[in-house]
């Protein structure tokens, strides 16, 4: 249900994409923001009316985004932030605090981009299109309470968010920002054991899609070690054990270990 917001604040997107789309939708849903209190601008009609269509204000352009918001929300590819945060260094006064979620782009850029100081950073990632983000945020030194919790408002509407050192973001994109490619991808390979052992596709890609939710939310709400869930479903002598010994076989632990550290590496290869 939609609750009203107290804090009413112009919140603008530069990159009107499939992040800032989410974003958006979430906050609007979630009543943080009216939907007339978001704004964008972009070149192409489709990306307009797709914005249009739930009521968001479609500007002229990026310049006038950045004018006409407290908030402005720095949501292009991060190839490009260089060369439109310089283009838009001129509509950025004081009184306004950048948000960026582009992956890589260091808070010493984006303040040397921009000229701005009040700035945050954002690592989200994709669920956030079904509102389960995983969010992590990084202040920036001129950056008050008050912006702090109004971004915190912003991507709780699409899900979580914590928030850490700059220096961890690397890390972060090679966990939740990658992550959840790794979890499709185990997710078909659990559907595919269940065809391999004579389900029908439709029902083993559907069970082994609710079970990682479901197990996800068991760590999430029972406040216990993975580990501790492990062993309470892992009987002497039992089915779980079987498989679990073939994933030790396999190396599974080590390998999701290593596709971590390998994004993490490249993300910092990248930035
Ligand atoms: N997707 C993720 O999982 C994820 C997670 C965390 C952070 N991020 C970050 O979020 C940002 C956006 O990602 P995304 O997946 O939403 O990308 P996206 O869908 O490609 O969105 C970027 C948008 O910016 C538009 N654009 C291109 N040039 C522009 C310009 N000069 N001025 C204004 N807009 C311009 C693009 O238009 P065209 O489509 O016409 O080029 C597109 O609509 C990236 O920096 C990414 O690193 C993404």
């Amino acid at each position: 249900m939609e609750i009203p917001s107290l804090d009413v604040f112009k919140l603008g997107f530069i990159g009107a994409g499939n992040m800032a789309e989410s974003i958006a939708r979430g906050v609007a849903k979630s009543g943080v923001l009216p939907a007339t209190a978001i704004r964008t601008s972009h070149y192409r009609a489709e990306r307009r009316s797709v914005f249009q269509s739930f009521g968001f204000q479609i500007l002229e352009s990026s310049g006038q985004v950045v004018a006409d918001s407290d908030i402005v929300i720095l949501s292009v590819k991060p190839q490009i932030a260089r060369k439109v945060l310089l283009e838009l260094k001129p509509f950025f006064t004081d009184d306004k605090l950048l948000v960026s979620i582009a992956a890589g782009i260091k808070m010493r850029d984006l303040q040397e981009w921009s000229g701005q100081h009040r700035i945050i950073r954002v690592m989200p990632n994709t669920p956030a299109a079904v509102g389960e983000a995983a969010s992590v945020m990084c202040v920036g030194e001129m950056a008050t309470e008050k912006d702090k919790e109004r971004v915190v408002s912003l991507f709780k509407a699409i899900g979580k968010i914590w928030t850490a050192d700059e220096k961890f973001f690397d890390a972060v994109t090679g966990l939740s920002g990658s992550g959840p490619a790794y979890v499709y991808i185990a997710i078909e390979a659990l559907a595919d054991g269940g065809v391999a052992a004579g389900l029908p596709r439709d029902l083993a890609l559907a069970l082994a899609s609710q079970t990682v939710l479901g197990a996800a939310s068991m760590v999430d709400m029972s406040g216990k070690h993975p580990g501790q869930l492990k062993d309470a479903v892992t009987s002497p002598a039992g089915t779980t054990i079987a498989g679990i010994h073939e994933l030790e076989k396999g190396g599974f632990r080590g390998t999701l270990m290593s596709a971590i550290i390998a994004a993490t590496k490249r993300c910092c290869e990248l930035s």
